[in-house]
C-alpha cells in the first residue's frame, strides 16, 4: 500500500485569463463533520472543468456550495468566498434565486418536471412573467438545438417530457437550464445514470455548450473526464490536491497520488 504525502498540492495559477468563478478558502460542515476543508479555486470562463476523486472525497458537496444548493440542508454550513463578477455570493444578503438564473445546475439523475417539454423549458421564464409565445416559442427552440435534442423532439413538444428515455431526459434538463441563460453550468455527474450512447451525446453536448457557457462537471468517469474536460481537479478528503489542465493531469500528473488515481489504482 502506497502512503502519499496529502499535504503536497499543485494548484494551477491562473495569468491573463478570464475567470467565471472563484473560492476563497471554502469550507462545508455538515453538522461538526468537515466535508470540504478550505478549499481555493478559480475556473476559466468558457472552459470545462471536471471534478475528480474517490467517492466521499466531497465533490458534489464543493459543486453544490457554487450556486448554494447546500442553503436547502439544513445541517450544512458554508463558510468562505465565492466570487462572481466581483460580488462575494455567498453572503446571506445575496438574492439566491436570481443568483441561480447565471449559475445553474444539472442533476444526476434526470429530474424533468411531470410537464411537456415544451412546459420544463419555459417554467422558469414563465415565472418570471415572459407570457409572449413568440418570445418562448424562440427559447423552447434554441435551447433544444443547444442541447442537441431539437431534431429529435420537434415534432413532440407538447407530449410528456415523463415519456422521453433517459438519455433525452438529460439533454431536455440541461436545455432547461439553459433556457434561462446561465453564465455557469454545474453539473454533478449528468450522464452516471445513462447509457454508453446517451453519455457521448450529453459529452457531444457540453462540448457544444463551451462557447458559451462555462461547465463545471463531477465525474467519476476517467475516460469522460479526460475526453471532455479543459482543466480537472482532483478532490480527497475534502482538499483539493491537483488542479491543471485536464493533458497534464492525466499524462503526468505532479502529485503520485494523482497519477495512481487516474490510472485506477486507487479509488
Ligand atoms: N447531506 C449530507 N449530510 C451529511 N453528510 C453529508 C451530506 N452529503 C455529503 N455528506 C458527507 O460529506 C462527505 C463528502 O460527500 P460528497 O460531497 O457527496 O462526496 P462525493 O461527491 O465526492 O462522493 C462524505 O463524507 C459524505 O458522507
Ligand atoms: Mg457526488
Amino acid at each position: 500500500m502506497t502512503t502519499y504525502n496529502w499535504n503536497d498540492k499543485h494548484i494551477i495559477t491562473f495569468k491573463d485569463k478570464d475567470l467565471a468563478l472563484e473560492t476563497k478558502d471554502l469550507h462545508v460542515f455538515y453538522g461538526a463533520k468537515e466535508s470540504i476543508k478550505g478549499v481555493d479555486m478559480s475556473f476559466e470562463k468558457n472552459s470545462i472543468t471536471a471534478l475528480i476523486g474517490p467517492s466521499g472525497s466531497g465533490k458534489s458537496t464543493f459543486l453544490r456550495s457554487l450556486n448554494r444548493m447546500n442553503d436547502t440542508i439544513d445541517l450544512a454550513r458554508v463558510t468562505g468566498e465565492i466570487w462572481y463578477k466581483g460580488i462575494d455570493i455567498n453572503r446571506p444578503e445575496v438574492n439566491v434565486y436570481e443568483m441561480r438564473k447565471q449559475i445553474g445546475m444539472v442533476f444526476q439523475r434526470p429530474n424533468p418536471f411531470a410537464k411537456s417539454i415544451y412546459g420544463n423549458i419555459t417554467f422558469a421564464l414563465e415565472r418570471s412573467g415572459i407570457k409572449d409565445k413568440a418570445i418562448l416559442d424562440e427559447v423552447v427552440e434554441t435551447s433544444l438545438k443547444q442541447a442537441a435534442l431539437w431534431n429529435q423532439v420537434k415534432d413532440d413538444l407538447h407530449k410528456s417530457a415523463l415519456a422521453l428515455s433517459g438519455g433525452q431526459q438529460q439533454r431536455l434538463c440541461i436545455a432547461r437550464a439553459i433556457a434561462v441563460k446561465p453564465d455557469i453550468l454545474l453539473m454533478d455527474e449528468p450522464a452516471s445514470a445513462l447509457d454508453p450512447i446517451s453519455t457521448m451525446q450529453v459529452e457531444e453536448t457540453m462540448l457544444e455548450l463551451k462557447k458559451d457557457y462555462t461547465i463545471i462537471i463531477v465525474t467519476h468517469n476517467m475516460q469522460q473526464a479526460a475526453r471532455s474536460s479543459d482543466y480537472t481537479a482532483f478532490f480527497y478528503n475534502g482538499d483539493l490536491i491537483e488542479y491543471d489542465e485536464t493533458r497534464k493531469v492525466f499524462q503526468n500528473a505532479s502529485l503520485a497520488s494523482t497519477r495512481d488515481y487516474v490510472s485506477g489504482r486507487f479509488g
